[in-house]
């Protein structure tokens, strides 16, 4: 139980009926200085059923509260000031995180149902963005958020594999390709190959011919089409896979958008038996005046489905291979519109899960300030970014801790976790500057910092030769261990939160508070010193380094022992 669950269920108790246990949670406050406790209630809002002034209301309530586990519970003017028994919260909440250690905070909520979460999802011989890096990050983090409360993640990869950009590709290759090249370095040979097509397409009406040429001998099945179609897949893929590998992020299904071909004609008849298709100068569509939103594009003139349809089709394959409780799609705002018409169009064919998908939007990201485009060379290369980061923390780490074994591996887990991290602290719909030097200092509000904190307590531990002990007293008298035991106690409710609203930065934004406060309490507590205080400072210390590591878990941000 939480500490406002527990003033809830006083307060409750003494009020005999005049408001729920909800609304009761909903009225307490914060008091603005510790001096009032750690939690008030406006007593005046009971002015109006109980027709007495505030102050004597408070009064009265006070008089019937129960006050076990307060250090005093005092009628203030209006308010009623709850001050916590420190050391019997401390105790509580740190014993239950020595002994639950990771799985503190974990809960039922999901049932073991699955949450499907499409993420990723970048473009096969196209390079690898920034935007699907975000979506990489926050996916992954968002599944493993949803598992600590209890769903089963199903994290899915919808590869941007088919439509007339391999065309394009396919007839580049023919005309200029070099087998040899593509092989070597594939996304960067295809994606010369594309912006070569597509410079000449525009003054050579002729390529533009071919590439639709190809498409539709793709679509239909042709051998030589597939076989280059499939070859460029696979080269991409393994290019793709080299980077989820550094960002030690995995998938359970690769299904793009290639995979729904064979499915797309169940669509077409659901629509058209539902009388939802119509035709739009020589297109089929489906009208969706009355969500007010632009018609869903579903078949063009020539016949080539689209985006949405292979989205459409997604959708129901989702909803019968895994029956989620909620359909995720971690994709950048400029597709908003696109997401709205998905749950319009499945609304329309009948299916009430439509009311699970949520279209998790994010920001996008600049360079110097200005967007970055794959046209002006203002690109920002992945593989290369992430390599130099890892440089970065192995230099950071020579200077602070030259003895450090294993330097390379931790600093490949401070060089990656700092460009999670900095992406996961930013409100997931707002955009970033992308700031190499920022995100992999090791100070301010950055992922280094906190995996600092972690690996600071860590040596205080192993120092102390520290050894977990079971119903341990706590005494949390201090404001800074006080302020460490409250921050540890909503840990939980954190985690809720950042799930209900899909914003990983909730968490980011608690780790840093938390190495914050450990921080300063270690400036002020001398922690190892010999006396009878000992085994609770270290525990703790403990209890914060777990959490720390926690939290950064569930941002898919690895912890170094030592660093
Ligand atoms: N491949 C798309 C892109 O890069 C993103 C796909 C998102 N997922 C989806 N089911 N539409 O823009």
């Amino acid at each position: 139980m939480n500490e406002k669950n527990l003033v809830a269920k006083v307060l409750f108790d003494a009020l005999s009926g005049d408001l729920t246990l909800e609304q009761i949670e909903k009225l307490l406050e914060k008091p603005k200085s510790s001096e009032l406790g750690d939690i008030a209630f406006p007593a005046f809002s009971l002015a109006k059923t109980r027709r007495k002034a505030p102050q004597i209301i408070a009064q009265e309530i006070v008089e019937n509260i129960d006050t076990t586990g307060f250090e005093k519970v005092l009628a203030t003017g209006p308010y009623i000031n709850f001050f916590l028994d420190k050391p019997l919260v401390a105790t509580n909440v740190i014993n239950e995180i020595v002994e639950k250690e990771n799985f503190y905070a974990d809960q039922a909520i999901g049932n073991g149902t699955n949450v499907t979460i499409d993420m990723s999802s970048p473009n096969i011989a196209k390079p690898f963005s920034i935007g699907h890096l975000r979506s990489t990050v926050i996916g992954d983090s968002l599944a493993n958020i949803y598992q600590k409360i209890g769903y089963n993640p199903v994290r899915i990869n919808h590869l941007g594999d088919w439509g007339k950009q391999f065309g394009m590709l396919i007839t580049a290759y023919k005309l200029w390709g070099d087998e040899k090249a593509v092989q070597a370095h594939p996304i960067d040979e295809l994606l010369k190959l594309y912006v070569r097509i597509n410079a000449e397409a525009e003054t050579n009406p002729q390529l533009d011919e071919d590439a639709r040429a190809w498409f539709r001998k793709l679509e239909d099945g042709d051998k030589e089409a597939l076989a280059l179609w499939k070859w460029f897949r696979d080269e991409s893929l393994l290019e793709f896979k080299r980077i989820y590998d550094k960002l030690g992020v995995d998938f359970d299904s690769y299904n793009g958008e290639a995979f729904y071909n064979d499915k797309m004609s169940e669509i077409l008849d659901i629509l058209g038996a539902k009388n939802l298709l119509k035709e739009s100068e020589g297109a089929t569509i489906v009208d969706l005046e009355k969500y007010n939103l632009n018609p869903a594009l579903i078949k063009k003139s020539d016949g080539a489905t689209l985006y949405i349809t292979r989205d459409l089709a997604a959708a129901l394959y989702r909803k019968r291979t895994y029956d989620f409780a909620k359909s995720l799609y971690v994709v950048g705002g400029e597709q908003t519109g696109h997401f709205k018409q998905l749950k319009a169009v499945l609304t329309e064919m009948g299916y009430d899960w439509a009311k699970d998908i949520e279209h998790v939007p994010f920001g996008l990201v600049t360079r110097d300030g200005k967007k970055l485009s794959t046209r002006k060379g203002n690109i920002i290369r992945l593989e290369p970014t992430i390599d130099e980061a890892v440089e970065r923390a192995l230099k950071q780490i020579n200077d602070k801790n030259p003895d450090l074994t294993n330097k390379e591996n931790v600093a490949h887990q401070v060089g990656t976790g700092a460009i999670k991290f900095y992406d996961l602290k930013t409100d997931r719909t707002n955009g970033y500057d992308f700031n190499l030097e920022e995100m992999v200092s090791f100070e301010g509000e950055t992922g280094p910092y906190v995996q600092y904190a972690h690996a600071r307590i860590r040596s205080i531990l192993r120092k102390a030769n520290y050894q977990a002990q079971a119903n341990l007293t706590i005494s949390a008298n201090d404001a800074e261990s006080w302020e460490i035991v409250k921050l540890l106690q909503s840990f939980p409710d954190i985690i809720k939160r950042a799930a209900d609203k899909y914003e990983p930065s909730i968490i980011a934004k608690y780790a840093i508070s938390l190495a914050q406060a450990f921080n300063k309490y270690y400036a002020h507590v001398r922690i190892l010193e010999e006396n009878e205080g000992l085994q609770s400072r270290l525990a703790l210390a403990n209890a914060t380094a777990i959490v720390l590591k926690e939290s950064l878990r569930l941002l898919g941000v690895q912890a170094p022992e030592e660093m």
